[in-house]
């Protein structure tokens, strides 16, 4: 089933999600899958289960975007082992839609996490991949992409969210 995604303003955005410990259930299953069905819905390249209004552990990310099963990558209980060089480049939330700003991560970042079997795995990723890493990541430590912008940039942003929610046009 496709969920909605959830917008900047709900309090379940930013805060700490909570630690997957049950691995290999059909219940967890159902769930990645709902996860990716989402994600492609909204046509992003990586969904963190907070967005969907459930706060675990959990992302899922596909570069291709649907094209390319194997470019589906699930993350459970991830942390970022290795951040190396810089990118610039812009960014977006399916969170906060309507927006993107530039901004500097990591060019080659590294994530331990553990499938859906419980099974902990290592995976270095550069670019598109590596901003993805650290973007689904941040998502689940309750932190949003605009945090790492300027206060004045994420200040613009947070005063047209508010206009929009004002207008009945965030929800
Ligand atoms: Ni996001």
């Amino acid at each position: 089933m496709t969920y909605p995604i959830v917008k900047y303003g709900d309090p379940v955005l930013e805060k700490q999600a909570e630690t997957v410990t049950e691995f290999g259930t059909p219940e967890l299953e159902k769930f990645l899958e709902d996860m990716f069905e989402s994600m492609y819905a909204a046509k992003g390249v990586g969904l963190a289960a907070p967005q969907i209004g459930v706060s675990r552990r959990i992302a899922v990310i596909d570069c291709s975007v649907g094209e390319n099963p194997a470019e589906k990558i699930v993350l459970i209980n991830p942390e970022i082992i290795r951040v190396e060089g810089k990118q610039k480049g812009e960014e977006g939330c399916l969170s906060i839609p309507g927006f993107r700003e530039e901004v500097v991560r990591g060019q080659k970042v590294t994530v331990r996490a553990q499938n859906a079997r419980g099974e902990t795995f290592e995976m270095t990723g550069e670019d598109l991949l590596a901003r993805a890493f650290l973007h689904e990541t941040d998502h689940l430590n309750g932190r949003l992409y605009i945090s790492h912008l300027s206060a004045l940039k994420r200040d613009l942003i947070k005063r047209k969210v508010r206009k929009l929610q004002k207008a009945g046009e965030w929800a």
